[in-house]
């Protein structure tokens, strides 16, 4: 922390990540002037798919040094369907980040608001409060700008899985399970993989019950991909912290954000060495961008995560203390129904949901 401010990088980027953005920095203008103790500096950067096409690149060089120097970064949302590289694939500077700032952890909370419908009509469902980490560097991924065409008659890419990546992400994962377990949660941690077929996997795997085995109060189980999915919608309040591939967790995650609300409410951190980038997991919506309709409740639950990462990591009580009250703003709004924005049915737009947070603040 410099000149006791925290320097934020915001990068709104495209469609509705330029409207939740406007909400987020609106939110923590209130909650930091409400708190003291801690102040946000923030720089706005251009990126993302419009950049691209105005200026040929996604995200500046400059930008990526500036937000590689910052204490934390906030993501809109970046791509655009129509706007893509000549192989076909879109802009998505969000995973170049990921990629040259070591963000190998993407946690992806998955949590129940009280009268949000959840998508499972079992009184259980209530209870869903569950983290997917998403490795966020590699796996899949780790192909992309590689993958190969042959002659138009063949297509690869390849998978990369590496012990270094791995054990640092399980590692996370067990803490953050152990962290959990203080709060009343089970020590749970499961690994999901598709080891019965891929070695990559089976090597995933292994590494991931040899470092639990630093941690024998946990409880450390193992899933395969498809049976998470049966799992995920059958019985998802018996999970606690998953942790998995950049791909399935791509998968999961929006499957998991499906059960309790939708895109709309599934907030993310990307957390490596240095520093935390916060996004919420949805895109720019095309089909509603422009509008005012957009929910802002996930990008305003991603700015939560990055007040508590900045307290946790700077021992910040008051910032600690923010991100609480942030969530627990957001979590009255739904509770009392003081706003109901269009994905739940409702006719409170982003503006209206950010007014309703601000008041309950
Ligand atoms: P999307 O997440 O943008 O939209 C999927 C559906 O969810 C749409 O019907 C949309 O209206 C709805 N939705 C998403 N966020 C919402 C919100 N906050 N409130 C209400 N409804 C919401 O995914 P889609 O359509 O597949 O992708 C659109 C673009 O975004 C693409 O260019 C894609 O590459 C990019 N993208 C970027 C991501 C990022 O920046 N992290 C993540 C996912 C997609
Ligand atoms: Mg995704």
């Amino acid at each position: 922390m410099k000149n006791s401010a925290f320097r934020i990088v915001a990068v709104p980027g495209d469609g509705i990540g330029l409207e939740v953005m406007k909400a987020a920095r609106a939110v923590l203008d209130a909650v930091t002037a409400k708190f003291g103790g801690f102040a946000l500096d923030f720089q706005e950067l251009p990126g993302g798919a419009h950049c691209y096409r105005h200026t040929g690149t996604a995200i500046s060089e400059e930008s990526f040094t500036v937000c590689g120097q910052a204490d934390a970064i906030l993501f809109g949302a970046m791509g655009w369907p129509d706007i893509r590289y000549a192989d076909g694939t879109e802009i998505a500077p969000q995973l170049d980040l990921r990629v040259r700032l070591g963000l190998y952890a993407g946690a992806r909370p998955i949590r129940a608001i009280p009268r949000v419908p959840t998508a499972l009509a079992d009184p259980r469902a209530q209870g869903i409060d569950l983290v997917i980490l998403r490795e966020s560097t590699e796996g899949m991924f780790a192909s992309r700008g590689r993958g190969e065409v042959i002659d138009d008659r063949e297509a690869r890419d390849t998978q990369v899985i590496t012990r270094a990546t791995s054990g640092r992400l399980f590692d996370f994962t067990l803490k953050l399970a152990d962290r959990r377990r203080a709060r009343g949660r089970p020590g749970l941690a499961t690994v999901v993989d598709k080891s019965n077929v891929f070695r990559s996997f089976a090597f995933f795997r292994k590494i991931f019950h040899q470092r639990a085995q630093d941690f024998p109060h946990l409880q450390a189980r193992h899933h395969y991909i498809d049976a998470m999915a049966l799992d995920l919608a059958r019985r998802p309040w018996d999970f606690d912290v998953i942790v998995t591939e950049n791909l399935f967790g791509d998968i999961l995650s929006d499957l998991a954000a499906g059960l309790v609300g939708g895109m709309g409410f599934d907030p993310s951190a990307d957390i490596g060495d240095d520093p935390g980038l916060f996004q919420s997991c949805h895109g720019s919506a095309p089909d509603i961008a422009g509008r005012g309709l957009a929910n802002p409740t996930a990008m305003l639950l991603s700015a939560a995560m990055m007040l508590e990462w900045l307290g946790e990591r700077h021992s910040i009580d008051q910032c600690v203390v923010a991100a609480r009250v942030v969530e627990q703003a957001i979590d009255r709004v739904f509770s009392d129904r003081r706003a109901c924005p269009p994905d739940l049915g409702g006719t409170d737009g982003t503006a209206a949901v950010t007014r309703a947070v601000i008041t309950a603040l």
